[in-house]
């Protein structure tokens, strides 16, 4: 099936141009970030609500390429397709059947779906997913479009109190993957959540940033796009540009006018370190293949012996911005020896980091006191695990 005129004209009245619905999921507890992100996006968009896990909002269309092109915190951004009750397979199917999917995915694209169901008469996911699919397949050989199965666009299906909403998502591969970073590392944080530690932690690039446990560099990385002004987006691809409603031109605008807007730094700030000299080099090389070697400094060395970096001629060492993400535990040693690590940490940041700020990750509730600077905890998961972040300023 072509797009036809008729179909091109549908996909004009009732989606380009339109206010449609759209649901930024974030990391738990990051969604109020992710809100202020949308509503400094260069394009209206309305927020409705922000939940622990995400962000509901309304904007056009541009508005949605542009979120998924600049911002740092969400994790992915959903277009909302339809709201409906189903209390059996019989009414499930029906109301699938009914969504006019030829304005949202290409001719016989069969989307996968994930499913999550709570407190519904429907609760088995796999059982769930089926007869959406089955739905959709129906409806384009009712079209007499060829259904084919595509895992590149995907289905969110909730069920909540037998209460179906039904979203396609519009990122593709989760947007923590900047498509930037090749290389890995020693439990890498998500790009997603060190841009929101950063945003927590009050990252100025007016001000120095020292990441010296660095492994792969996820934060040098983020704060080195953040500085030069580089959209997060900028190095990959996203689900949308597949969908029928999709105009190259105007997306390739929306990323001229983004790379209108970069920066070249007088010199960098961000500093970067690791004891582990493999993990400096694949970092280096990530730097400097990117071009971000007038953002970012990397050096092999031990923590234990840094020195805040000098100031200007004739100036103190600035102050700046400190993020740490020792080794977990299970690496490090286990009971003691672990609290001893972060204490010797915190009495090194007290001798010479003084008016510095420090966001410091912390695996277990047990070393949330052991900084002697005052700080607050921040609950973060990374990897599946609980973990705090401690963010305070080193005093005098
Ligand atoms: C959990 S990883 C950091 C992960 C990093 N945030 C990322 O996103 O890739 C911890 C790193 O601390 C480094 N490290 C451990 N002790 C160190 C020390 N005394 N000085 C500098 N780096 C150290 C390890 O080599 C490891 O790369």
């Amino acid at each position: 099936m072509s797009l036809t005129g008729n179909l091109e004209k549908q996909i004009r009245r009732h989606i380009i141009g339109q206010s449609l619905d759209f649901y930024a999921v974030t990391p738990p507890g990051m969604a109020s970030q992710c809100a202020r992100e949308l509503a400094a996006l260069p394009e209206p968009i309305e927020v409705e609500g922000v939940e622990t896990g995400g962000v509901n909002f309304h904007g056009r269309l541009t508005a949605l390429y542009q979120a998924n092109l600049r911002v740092r915190t969400a994790s992915r951004f959903l277009l909302r397709l339809a709201r409906f009750k189903a209390t059996n397979f019989r009414q499930l199917t029906k109301q699938c059947g009914a969504v006019p999917w030829a304005w949202h995915l290409p001719p016989g694209v069969v989307p996968a779906c994930k499913v999550t169901a709570r407190q519904s008469r429907l609760y088995h996911s796999q059982a769930i997913a089926e007869h959406v699919g089955k739905a959709i397949t129906a409806y384009w050989r009712a079209q007499e479009a060829l259904p084919m199965e595509t895992p590149a666009q995907t289905l969110y299906l909730r069920l909540d109190h037998d209460l179906v909403t039904l979203s396609l998502d519009s990122s593709g591969d989760h947007l923590y993957r900047r498509g930037l970073k090749t290389h890995g590392g020693q439990a890498p944080l998500r790009e997603n959540l060190a841009a929101a530690i950063l945003g927590l932690a009050g990252y100025d690039p007016a001000h120095p940033l020292l990441d010296p446990m660095c492994g792969a560099g996820t934060f040098a990385l983020e704060a080195a796009l953040w500085a030069k002004g580089i959209p997060p987006g900028s190095y990959r691809s996203f689900a949308f540009m597949h969908w029928p409603c999709f105009r190259p031109k105007q997306w390739q605008y929306i990323k001229i006018k983004a790379n209108n807007e970069l920066k070249r730094l007088p010199k960098p700030s961000i500093y970067a370190a690791d004891l582990d000299e493999e993990a400096c080099h694949r970092l280096a090389a990530c730097v400097a293949r990117h071009q971000l070697d007038d953002a970012v400094v990397v050096r092999q060395g031990d923590f234990f012996d840094l020195t805040p970096p000098p100031g200007e001629a004739g100036h103190p060492p600035s102050t700046g911005l400190i993020v740490l993400n020792p080794p977990y535990g299970l690496r490090l040693a286990p009971g003691d020896r672990l609290e001893a690590f972060y204490r010797r940490l915190g009495r090194k940041l007290a001798a010479d980091f003084i008016g510095w700020q420090v966001a410091l990750i912390v695996p277990n509730p047990r070393l949330i006191g052991t900084q002697p600077y005052p700080t607050r905890s921040i609950p973060l998961r990374h990897g599946g695990l609980a973990v705090s972040l401690l963010i305070g300023r080193v005093g005098h």
